[in-house]
């Protein structure tokens, strides 16, 4: 038993359940595994899965972990547990909740499944990953955060509604961490190779910048129940399928830096090489004093999570 590829998903709610579709309709794991408190629900979810995955002839099966001691194994873990960001809540508001819970999760993950590669999914992103970290005892490469990817597609997306064309074509580059002041690079950004600044104005792609920075709000705003889910589950399952296949692709993922981008002790978004191993290989993209500006911006609110979590004596015992 256990010879295929195991993907375990800690959260059953809109994003774990749709990343756990999303693997299921692209076949490249053997066994989803949903673990959530609801295990009825998740019971229920994971039955429609398989049944999906029939449907169009995938192998994949989903089932249920009714505790961590059964999520053992796993190649990858995806921890979307979480409380959700609600409408007037800013995703630091969660810091301390979130902590906590990704605290027990993380132990569970690292006892039972010591080899899997962790994507966390859980806000505050950053600061989540950075606890994943520290509480695993895990080498850096096998942390990982996903929003790079939800966010420059969020940016490729309103780079198509302003042009009116392009889709499919467009490479959106943001880094930094997915807060409020993540740094879209407008520079780094292209429609069929075509440099943004040839075919918008500065005014337009300032508002496409300031529309990305807000994007997880904008949809908060709409849903006023929850927050968005297919654009940062099918992120997620990016990643994994990346991970699952060996891919060596680059994708832009919050990594723990060690002196990358001048920065150490923190995590942030920035370009790495996924691979079976994680993120194999960080990448340092020039950026110029603006750019390396608002990267240090977004790093020191990252930084002010972490130092948050530590004045409440969060890591205490551990590291
Ligand atoms: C978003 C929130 C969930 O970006 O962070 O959609």
């Amino acid at each position: 038993m256990n010879h295929g590829k195991r993907v375990g998903i800690v959260g059953a709610g809109n994003v774990g359940a749709t990343v756990a579709y999303s693997l299921a309709m692209l076949g490249s794991a053997h066994e989803v595994i949903l673990r959530d408190n609801k295990i009825d629900v998740a019971k229920g979810k994971a039955l429609d899965m398989s049944q999906a995955a029939a449907a169009v002839r995938s192998h994949t099966v989903v089932s249920v972990a009714e505790d961590m001691s059964q999520l053992t194994n796993c190649n990858v873990v995806v921890v979307t547990a979480g409380s959700p960001r609600l409408p007037g809540m800013s995703r630091d508001d969660l810091l301390m909740i979130n902590a906590n819970i990704t605290k027990e999760v993380i132990q569970g993950i690292a006892k039972y499944s010591p080899n899997a590669i962790i994507i966390m999914v859980s806000n505050p992103l950053d600061a989540m990953t950075y606890v994943a970290l520290k509480e695993s005892g895990f080498e850096r490469n096998r942390v990982i955060g996903m929003a790079g990817i939800l966010d420059s597609s969020r940016m490729a997306a309103f780079i198509q509604e302003k042009l009116g064309y392009g889709g499919g074509q467009i490479r959106a580059s943001v880094m930094g961490g997915h807060g409020d002041d993540m740094v879209p690079l407008p520079r780094y950004s292209t429609v069929a190779g075509v440099p943004l600044s040839d075919v918008l104005s500065e005014a337009e792609i300032e508002e496409i910048v300031h529309r990305t920075r807000h994007g997880g709000a904008e949809i908060v705003g709409h849903l006023k129940t929850g927050s968005a889910y297919y654009a940062p589950a099918k992120s997620t399952a990016i990643m994994c399928e990346a991970i699952l296949k060996d891919t060596k692709q680059i994708h832009p993922c919050a990594v723990y830096l060690e002196g990358e981008y001048g920065f150490s002790d923190v995590v942030s978004g920035v370009p790495v090489m996924l691979g079976a191993n994680g993120a194999e290989k960080i990448i340092e993209v020039t950026l110029d004093e603006k750019e390396k500006a608002m990267f240090a911006r977004s790093c020191a609110s990252v930084q002010s999570l972490i130092n948050t979590l530590n004045a409440n004596n969060f890591f205490k015992g551990a590291m």
